[in-house]
């Protein structure tokens, strides 16, 4: 079923433009891998937990001796981690301090329409700014704060959060809009696992800088008839890790557990250490964990995919330097483990992790096609689904709640598919059900290569409304790779 004699050449991976910096890169591995700090609730109560958190502009130190002004949510980057459980509802009042509309998304939430993000609920700067780019528009907009419901009907996974703001979703994650939100439950934590500080985040992140510090990006040109400069996506030459360049982590030797989000705009990592015996042992996928564990020599991660590993250190001396590094790019850097000591390691990782059920393919189910290709719609010169350019007017598509739909993704070139509201499962790729090693488990991003077909099953349940099917190339979305679909 593989796409062939379309014209589109298979691409590299790595298909943007790279940003290269202007300011003094440091040497990797000198700075301490930060953690992001867990948010604290202002107030519990029976159901729920409240939450404020302050969209606003900083001034921090990413680079040694240079400042960089980003928009952070309470003006860090990454944002702060949301560590909540399942079934219990956070409630977060985002309040907008920046002087531009914003809008924010729980990726890989199973959240009501509401406070999904829909990429027209504004939430308009607190300060009576003008919102930037943005007129008051057809969604729905608030002024200067929005409160997000969240209920956490969903098993454990990791999740995150970021701007979703129509056609500045990616200039706005660049700057900083971005954080982890880790949903726990009773199955997990009765596993074996590496826990308290053996359970790691990594969230990758490429960035560039000019001379003084600040983020560099492009402004991308808009509007009728203009071809835009980054139409493959923004890859820079800084990698971040939680928010440092190439961080290093003094780890024990023992497992450890960790959460790896891609949050880059449009870079691919295909992440492997440089010295054995290290590897990966997949437990977890985008929506949580995997029914038994795999085991990776490397992982190809696409951009906003998760993957939760298990890690082991046991095998090498105190003094030791195991590097992560991305081979897409020719082995370059990404952060480095030191091991400090021997310590006593009582986890394992057991044969089987979750029952989950896998779905046999529902016979009768809905089929639908969504098809990612360039493409001019009318004015527009940029990237569409089904040959539309988003228009926040338009649906797509009627899915009704609770009723198994087979989606059959098809690429020009390489595009890492999102959908929201439900998780889904890969059930073949390029015309095999012999998935790729990265497919298995509950996604809610699959990255579909160059000229290929990819079906998976998707039930959406529960929440009637508005949601979004696009790509996470985000460079991509901003030119228009996003539909609409209604859930009734
Ligand atoms: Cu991570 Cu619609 O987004
Ligand atoms: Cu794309």
């Amino acid at each position: 079923l593989t796409l062939t004699g379309c014209g589109q050449e298979a691409k590299p991976a790595q298909a943007g433009e790279l940003l290269r910096s202007k300011a003094k890169l440091p040497a990797p591995f000198q700075a301490e891998l930060p953690i992001p700090p867990t948010k604290k609730p202002l107030r519990s109560d029976a159901k729920a937990d409240y939450y404020q958190v302050v969209q606003r502009k900083a001034s921090i130190e990413i680079l040694p001796g240079l400042k960089t002004e980003i928009m952070g949510y309470d003006g860090l980057l990454p944002g702060p981690t949301f560590d909540v459980r399942s079934g219990r509802t956070t409630i977060i009042e985002q309040v907008n301090q920046l002087d531009v509309a914003t809008v924010v998304h729980l990726h890989g939430g199973h959240t009501p329409a509401p406070s999904d993000g829909w990429p027209l609920d504004l939430i308009m700067p607190e300060n009576g700014g003008h919102g930037g780019h943005h007129m008051m528009g057809d969604g729905d907009t608030t002024m200067g704060k929005r409160t997000y419901t969240y209920p956490n009907t969903q098993r454990a996974a990791t999740l995150w959060y970021h701007d979703h703001t129509m056609d500045y979703t990616a200039p706005q994650v660049y700057r900083g809009l971005f954080g982890l939100h880790i949903i726990r439950d009773d199955e997990e934590d009765n596993l074996p696992l590496p826990k308290g500080d053996r359970e790691i985040p990594l969230v990758i992140a490429d960035r560039a800088f000019d001379a003084d510090g600040s983020l560099l990006y492009p402004a991308l040109p808009t509007g009728p008839g203009v071809e835009p400069k980054y139409m493959e996506g923004v890859i820079a030459d800084v990698t971040l890790v939680n928010g440092a360049p190439w961080p290093v982590h003094e780890v024990d030797a023992v497992r450890y557990r960790l959460r790896i989000l891609n949050a880059s705009n449009a870079r691919r990592y295909e992440l492997a250490f440089d010295r054995p015996p290290a590897t990966f042992v997949q437990i977890g996928s985008d929506g949580g964990l995997l029914d038994k564990p795999i085991d990776h020599a490397s992982l190809v991660i696409a951009p906003a995919e998760r993957f939760d590993v298990i890690v082991d250190f046991t095998q090498y001396q105190p003094g030791d330097e195991v590097t992560l590094i991305n081979k897409l790019d020719g082995n370059a850097n990404v952060m480095r483990f030191r091991i400090a000591r021997k310590a006593v390691d009582d986890t394992r990782i057991p044969d089987k992790l979750s029952s989950y059920a896998v779905t046999p393919r529902p016979s009768g189910a809905v089929r639908r096609e969504w098809r990612f290709r360039r493409g001019n719609a009318g004015d527009h010169r940029g990237w569409t689904i089904n040959g539309k350019a988003f228009d926040p007017k338009v649906m797509q598509a009627q899915v009704p709640l609770d009723q198994y739909e087979i989606w059959t993704f098809v690429t020009d070139v390489h595009h890492p598919v999102h959908v929201h509201l439900a998780p889904f499962q890969v059930l073949s790729r390029g015309g095999s059900s012999k998935l790729s090693a990265y497919d298995h488990g509950w996604k809610d991003t699959v990255d579909i290569r160059p000229a290929e077909v990819v079906e998976v099953l998707v039930r959406f349940s529960a929440h009637k409304g508005k949601y979004l099917i696009h790509c996470h190339n985000l460079e991509h979305e901003d030119m228009a790779m996003m539909a609409g679909f209604e859930t009734v």
